[in-house]
């Protein structure tokens, strides 16, 4: 079996923090969302991954290189507009060529991997694709599944007014070859794109068995800056913690905090689960739970909850608590010695900010 990961796609949903980067590449629990698709793939076995990437393309390929270190071989293939999932598919048949094959998109994060689901699909050559659907609250947002009595695919829906379930598509699937007659057949959506909710619509009106597996763990599609913070949330509950930085005789750490290498906690309480990064220092400040601060960022004099914070930050002398807060790379974020006395942003495009 092969693997494809679809990476293109604009992020506008979390601006401004994908003008800058690529939200693949945005990490929870300190560790590009992408490179945890890349693990899961790699930890079912699979070695030979493919990913389709658009204008981000450039980012991407540096960050990941050629998957030598995951044990893995990627082949970029290049999306020049963002057409739909199933043009992806389409435009990956070269690469594809007659194999089965696991198609994750590279901004979801799954409990559990995909170990199962690949096994159960390798045992199942009747099988011509295996989806993976779960119950959500607002399945307007997504592909929807309706199921029949005796729990076979009815019918799917990309983003159904009135849905028929609260069964969503979650973003991982599996293919034979038969997709491509699929994807030749479908025409775009009202949204200009060629949805794989309708290739797959189109495999279950011409006979070809779509097998519906419903996950049970959590799942979290990391579109916009909420979804960010609990799929951050998720992941660091369930990491294994280590201690590789310093931490020094007055600061309280409890145990379930990883404090990567390099990383200086002086003098602080850091409440867990939560993860400091490589080369980090962190002074006189507290960290909640469900936080994760990156590699190379300063924190001094701050109280900081459930929040992300990116390489290369500063954040000193804030004397309000800063929660739920998604602060992007190279942000300086600091009390001002200077008069008059008032709020002094220099923000992006798109940002927002939460007063107390
Ligand atoms: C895509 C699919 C949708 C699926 C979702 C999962 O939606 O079209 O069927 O439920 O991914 O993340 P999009 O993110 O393109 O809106």
């Amino acid at each position: 079996m092969k693997g494809l990961i679809l990476s293109g796609g604009k992020g506008t949903r979390l601006y401004p923090l994908t003008y800058t980067r690529a939200k693949q590449l945005i990490p929870v629990a300190n560790k590009p969302i992408l490179f945890r698709v890349i693990e899961a793939i790699r930890e079912a076995g699979i070695t030979e991954i493919g990913i389709v990437i658009g204008d981000t393309g450039p980012e991407i390929r540096e960050a990941v290189g050629d998957g030598s270190r995951w044990g893995a071989t990627i082949t970029y293939i290049q999306q020049e507009q963002p057409l739909g999932l199933a043009h992806a598919v389409k435009i990956s048949r070269d690469f594809l060529g007659d194999e089965r094959f696991v198609m994750f998109l590279g901004d979801n994060v799954i409990q559990g991997g995909i170990h199962r689901l690949i096994t159960d699909f390798a045992r199942h050559p009747e099988w011509n694709s295996q989806i993976v659907l779960t119950r959500v609250e607002h399945p307007e947002q997504y592909g929807v599944a309706k199921l029949t009595a005796d729990g076979r695919v009815e019918r799917l829906i990309e983003k159904p007014k009135t849905p028929p379930s609260d069964l969503a598509l979650v973003g991982i699937y599996m293919f034979d070859s038969h997709i491509f007659e699929a994807t030749e057949q479908i025409s775009p959506s009202w949204r200009g794109e060629l949805e794989i909710t309708d290739a797959i619509q189109w495999l279950v009106d011409h006979g070809h068995t779509v097998y519906p597996y419903v996950h049970q763990g959590w799942w979290i599609d990391t579109g916009r800056p909420d979804d960010m913070l609990e799929a951050n949330s998720k992941v660091l509950e369930e990491l294994t913690p280590e201690i590789l930085g310093f931490v020094d005789e007055q600061s309280d750490v409890d145990s379930r905090v990883t404090v990567q290498a390099g990383a200086q906690i002086i003098n602080s309480t850091i409440r867990g689960p939560a993860i400091i990064g490589e080369n980090t220092r962190i002074v006189n400040s507290y960290i909640g739970p469900f936080t994760s601060i990156y590699h190379n960022v300063v924190i001094e004099n701050c109280e900081i909850d459930r929040s992300i914070v990116l390489e290369h930050s500063v954040m000193r002398d804030i004397n309000v608590r800063v929660q739920d807060s998604l602060i992007g790379r190279h942000a300086l974020v600091q009390r001002s010695e200077y008069r008059p006395r008032a709020l002094k942003l220099n923000l992006g495009d798109y940002s927002k900010i939460g007063l107390v």
